[in-house]
């Protein structure tokens, strides 16, 4: 019988939705906790709950962080946070704060998606924060391993409306061929497939440190 769990942040999201969806249909799976600051709805599993939060006091999340697979699909975008610090909260302070609560609850594993050209010391202001919330989990040493999934643009259906992200969409969709070899890293890629990787990753072997799946390693295992 399976005792394994999950938690995921972010699951009221493109991705997150996704993702809430497989990890419930997963038999592998004993339990799992939805981590949110909004109730969406049952997902009509009865061992996947659904708890609130409140975000500005991480230390509130733990005990629902408790769980071996902790997912991370949480984020922002500048424009819609209003301010570059507000960005930085939701796509780095957040993550890392949740990291921090899921390790001191004993989960195993965290994954979470940045984004492609994620670096701490880029000088484009979108990369660094999200290469600063990985270092800030790297430092936290999950004993099977933080694996981070590093999409381009990511493709699906919204409820909201991102004009500059739908052309960049039909651009990116329609030149997807292109995107070969080395460029790989650049191709845009679906949210459900974004979700499949990770989905994956976490029964894949596992082993402390940093696993980065960006190009060619992300669409392997989507
Ligand atoms: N979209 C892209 O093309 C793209 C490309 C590369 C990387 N990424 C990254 O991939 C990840 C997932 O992207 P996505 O498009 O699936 O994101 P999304 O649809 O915008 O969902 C974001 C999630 O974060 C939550 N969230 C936002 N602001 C929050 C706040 N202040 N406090 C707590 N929760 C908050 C949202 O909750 P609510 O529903 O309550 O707002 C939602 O669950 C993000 O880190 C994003 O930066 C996206």
């Amino acid at each position: 019988m399976t005792t394994r769990s999950f938690a995921v942040l972010g699951y009221s999201g493109l991705v997150g939705s996704h993702l809430a969806k497989m990890l419930a249909g997963d038999p592998r799976y004993a339990r799992g906790t939805l981590v949110g600051r909004r109730a969406t709805g049952a997902l009509g599993a009865p061992h996947v709950s659904e708890v609130l939060v409140d975000f500005d006091h991480p230390e509130g999340a733990r005990r629902h962080l408790a769980a071996d697979d902790v997912y991370c699909c949480l984020g922002t975008t500048i424009k819609k946070a209003g301010s570059q610090a507000a960005f930085h909260k939701v796509d780095c302070d957040i993550p890392v704060a949740m990291g921090r609560e899921a390790r001191a609850a004993g989960a195993t594993q965290f994954l979470i998606v940045t984004a492609v050209g994620a670096d701490p010391s880029s000088r484009v202001f979108y990369s660094r924060v999200k290469g600063e919330a990985e270092a800030g989990l790297a430092a936290l040493d999950f004993p099977a391993g933080l694996k981070v999934f590093r999409p381009s643009l990511i493709v699906g259906e919204r409820s909201e409306r991102r004009p500059a992200e739908s052309i960049a969409m039909a651009l990116m969709s329609a030149t997807r061929p292109l995107f070969a070899g080395g460029l790989a890293r650049y191709r845009a890629i679906d949210a459900e497939e974004v979700a499949r990787a990770m989905h994956r990753a976490a029964f894949s072997a596992t082993a402390p440190g940093v696993h980065v799946y960006e190009g060619q390693s992300l669409f392997a295992l989507a």
